[in-house]
Formats: C-alpha cells, structure tokens, sequence
C-alpha cells in the first residue's frame, strides 16, 4: 500500500473523516493563486464554523506553490506536491495528535525511533515553552537530546494572517552517516517529514492575536518527500512517485537520467504541475495574468528543456507524459480523467503557440546579430523574455557566429526581474485570507439560487461546473451548449428575485451519500464526498450537497443581477452577476 492510502486508513482507524481533496484554485479565496497547504481550504472551519463531516479530519490535498520555480531541477523540489494532513477542530489536542504521529510512523512505517527527532516551540515574551509537547515526545521514547526548542520555526500561519499557533516539527535522518546523539536542526542530513501545528490563535490585519473559538490542530506531510524517505532514495526523482515519468522521458529523448538529470526533472515536474492545473475545475488556460500565467510559464520551460534534450517539439512527446500523470493519479482525483481532452489540448496549443514565438524569436536574434559583433544582457534578456529563449540557447546561436554573450550581465538582469515578480507574487498573498463574511455568505445562497432557477429556465441538464465567490460579485460556471438569450437571462434573473421576495427558509440536513443521491440532491462530484454528507435547501426549489455557509432565509439577499453571461470553454458558459442592497 503506498503512504497516502496507508496515511488514510490509519486516521480513519482512529476516528477521523475523509474528506475530499479540494481544488487546487481556491473556490472562494480571491486573495491565493492556489491552495498551498493542506489547511487552506479548511480556514472557514479552524475559525470556527462548524464542518458538516465533524471534528476529526483527514485528507490528501493537491498543493502548488510556484515562488521558486527557478529552484526546480534540484533533487527535492516541485511546483505541484501532496500535502498529508489531520485536522482535530476542537477535539483532541497535543496529547494526543503527538501520539498519532509517533505511532503513525513508529508502528505503521516502521521508521526506527532512532532516526527521528523534533523541535517544539521554545518560548518567548508572549507565549511560554510548549512543555506539554516536550514531555508527550520523551514519555514516547524521543530522547532529550533529540528534541531541540527553537523559536524560529516553531510557529505557523499561512502568509501575514488567519489562524496560527505553535507547532512540532518532526524530522527523520536522512543518510547513511553515524547518527549524532545531539539533533541539530539545522543540519541538512535531518529533514523535516511532518509538521503539527497547535492552532489556538487568530492573527489579524493589523496585528492583533487572539485565541480562536476552539484549540484546532493541523498536520502537514508532504508525499513526495516521505515517499523518497521510505523508498531510501536521495532524490525524490528515483522515488516511485517520478520513476516511470523520467524513464519515459529518458526514452523519448535517447538520453540517459545520468548527466541530463535538470532538464528531464524539470520537464517531469512542470508537465505533472500543468496537467493538475489545466484538469481543476476553475478551467485555467495560459494567459499573461495570474494562475494563467504560472500555467503558460510551466509548459514554456517544460518546451525549452524538452528541447535542451533534443526531443522534436512536433511530436507528441507531451501528450506521452501528461498521459502516463493522468493514468498514475487517475483513481485519487477522478478530475483528471473527466477532463483529459482538455488538458491535452491546453499542452498542445500552447506549444504550438510557443513554436512560433521560438521561430519569431530565431528571427530577432538573426538580426541582433548582423548589425552587433556581440549580445549585450538587454537584448539577451529581451530574448529569454519575450521570444522565451533560454540564455544557453543564445550562448549556442551566437557561438556558432563567433561571437560573445553578456552572461553575467543577463543573470544580474535575470535577478533583478526575478526579485520584481517575486514582490509582486507576495503582493498577491499578502491579502491574506478571503473573508467568509456576510456578503460572501449571501453569494453562496445566491450560487444555489441560479443553479436551480438555470436548469428550470434551459433545461434540467444544465450542472454546476465551477463557482468563485468575492464580496463583489458571484460567478458561476454552468455546462450549457449555446449562448443565453437576452430572454433566458431575463427568465433566470426574475426566477431569482422571485425566489428572494419569496423569503424561502433555507435547511440545512445532514443524511446519507445514498439518500442525498436518492431525493435528487445536486452535487458537483459525488464520489468525493464521505458516507455522510449535508444538504442544503433552500424552500422547495434547491437541493445541495454543501458545507455552507449560508443565510438563513432568501430575503436576505437583495436584488440579483446578471452582469455578465460569457462563454467559459468548450460546452461551458459563465455568468457574473451581483446583489444589489436596496436599502
Ligand atoms: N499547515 C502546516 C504546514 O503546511 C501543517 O506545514
């Protein structure tokens, strides 16, 4: 069994639900590109709302985080990884989630006591030494000298604010060396595996921490990482997880792993990363904004290193890989398989865009280098920048015309750039968390609203397809084949605001997967949800399968428009629409 499947079961033995892998595009959280931790999508309910699935949770969640993408290519990271995690919402504590994870990987991975070590959070002005942890690890049998208390990095939050608290970071020796009786952690031969965070506190914008409603924990392992651990190789590459990607990509290319290992890593990496992209239902398709932009940037290198291989562009060396991702990961995200055409035409123009650009780009350089005897780092960088050219590319072209490249002058050009978007993906994040405030609640009710009002109005074939929620505006992606009329749309808005001066109650039920499938409750992907499930209604006209929130009675919600009705992709239309208060 491998560590997701073993992870699972052994929370579930212990009382915890299994809850779906969320997508990896935020539903309702304007303020993060993607989901980069396990706990993201649960940030409503370490708040404090109540989670339909209960107080014990456990789930493997697809993360991306794309700030370091020109550190790809080493043994250990990626863009696209799998985050373990076990939430207690209020039920148990450090007592317990320690002994979890000790027996977890004592008992069910068999690591020997021996290799691990932890840290626990040493105190400072405002908070004491975690002695509860300390104790809890050596009662374990972790001795002292292996459990060393640091400040630093004994305290969690995701980004500037939201929920936080103190944590345990557990690590396990990773070499073949003695094991030094006194654990270091800041020696690179222990590496952090798991990390549990005591989540008793909330941080604000301005600062201000208080403690949450209920003491949470949150736990995060990263598969890829673990996986290599347990399999005892040093590079994540060699692990199951990587091994028959870079064995194909040693076969499309004729090369051997040995002495091309950054390319074939990088193409493996960028290629997995886009295919979970392209499959998520928010539907993202390269653009020169956003998430958009992450996707377009990951094939483009993905293209230039298949390249560096040697590898023919024209072929279908991509659709090869995306297939081989697709069929690996298949039976755990059943997205990639529903949207498989999709993907593979998303890798497929877009390399067909970057081609030309490739040949524009030879174009340029052809004429740089009939009037100049040598390439300064603007033209260089204005090379790798629009037409995509990697610097080794230029460096070949040019010295195959005898002339010189400013190199050093493009790397300070390529930091300087790099440090500009770097700031400007931080900007991103520091808006911190998007709010589950009033206004959002009322256009989660209002999603339910035009959902039920679409398929009266069209036809009962129209399904959810996708929803993003800001205190803004609501938009709702639908499956329907033709564009609304100006009618339809006025049929849909009217629907609605009857429906609203209706002042239907809206119920919330909690009851079986079988029962909810059987009274025609509607639901984006059934198969994703636990054994019990919560329905939300609203009067007679809506049934959902939901976590919430939402108001309590449709008057609340004021007047609905439709704003916007475009089209999405193929077979899928998208509406913008808002909530005007009237008073
Ligand atoms: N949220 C914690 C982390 O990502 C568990 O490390």
């Amino acid at each position: 069994m491998n560590l997701k499947d073993l992870y699972i079961n052994y929370f579930v033995s212990k009382g915890h639900k299994q809850i779906p892998s969320a997508p990896v595009v935020p539903e309702n959280d304007p303020s993060v590109l993607f989901n980069t931790a396990g706990m993201q999508p649960l940030i409503p309910y370490l708040m404090g709302q109540v989670h339909p699935y209960g107080t014990r949770l456990v789930d493997y969640q697809k993360c991306i985080r794309t700030n370091d993408l020109e550190e790809i290519g080493d043994t250990t990271h990626h863009t696209f990884f799998e985050m373990l995690g076990n939430w207690s919402l209020g039920d148990y504590f450090k007592d317990e989630s320690i002994e979890f994870s000790f027996e977890f990987l004592t008992k069910v991975l068999n690591i020997p006591v021996e290799r691990l070590a932890v840290t626990v959070f040493a105190g400072d002005d405002s908070i004491d030494f975690d002695s509860v942890s300390y104790n809890k690890w050596k009662s374990l049998g972790i001795k002292e000298s292996r459990i060393a208390r640091t400040v630093k990095d004994n305290f969690w939050i995701a980004g500037e604010t939201g929920p936080c608290g103190s944590d345990t970071e557990i690590f396990y020796f990773r070499s073949d060396d003695l094991i030094p009786e006194v654990f270091d952690p800041l020696d690179d031969r222990w590496v952090e595996i798991w990390n549990n965070v005591f989540m008793e506190y909330h941080k604000d914008e301005n600062g201000k921490v208080t403690f949450l409603p209920k003491k949470n924990v949150d736990t995060g392992m990263g598969v890829e990482r673990t996986t290599a651990i347990l399999e005892g190789v040093n590079d994540n590459y060699l692990s199951s997880i990587w091994k028959d990607v870079i064995d194909l990509i040693a076969s499309i290319s004729g090369l051997s792993y040995e002495g091309n290992q950054k390319s074939m890593r990088i193409i493996a990496d960028h290629i997995r990363t886009a295919v979970f992209i392209s499959a998520d239902p928010a539907g993202i398709k390269p653009s020169n904004t956003d998430q958009g932009y992450i996707l377009r940037r990951l094939i483009r290198r993905a293209i230039r290193h298949a390249k560096n291989l040697g590898i023919d562009i024209n072929s279908d060396w991509e659709s090869k890989i995306a297939l081989l991702i697709i069929d690996k990961y298949k039976d755990y995200y059943s997205e990639l398989l529903d949207n498989k055409t999709v993907v593979l035409d998303v890798l497929k123009n877009e390399k067909i865009k970057f081609n030309r650009t490739l040949e524009k780009g030879i174009r340029e350089f052809e004429k740089v280098v009939s009037n100049n005897n040598m390439i300064d780092a603007t033209t260089a960088f204005h090379l790798y920048d629009t037409y995509g050219f990697p610097i080794e590319l230029t460096v070949e072209l040019a010295s195959e015309k005898g002339i010189s490249v400013d190199v050093s002058g493009f790397h300070n050009k390529f930091k300087e750039h790099q440090e500009l978007s770097r700031t400007a993906s931080q900007g991103k994040f520091k808006g911190g968390l998007a709010g589950n405030g009033e206004v959002e609640t009322k256009y989660h009710t209002a999603t339910h609203l035009l959902n039920a009002a679409l398929k009266e109005v069209i036809n009962k074939d129209v399904h959810q397809k996708g929803s993003n929620i800001t205190s803004e505006r609501m938009r709702f992606d639908f499956s329907c084949d033709h564009k609304l009329s100006d009618e339809e749309k006025r049929d849909v808005e009217n629907l609605v605001n009857k429906w609203i001066s209706d002042g239907l109650e809206v119920k919330s039920q909690e009851m079986s997967k079988e029962e909810a499938i059987k009274s025609g409750a509607e639901c984006m992907f059934i198969e994703k949800y636990p054994n019990i499930v919560t329905v939300y209604s609203i009067g007679d006209v809506s049934h959902e399968l939901c976590g919430g929130p939402h108001v309590k009675n449709t008057k609340e919600l004021g007047t609905f428009k439709i704003m916007k009705e475009e089209s999405s992709s193929t077979g899928v239309r998208r509406i913008k629409a808002v909530l005007i208060d009237e008073e």
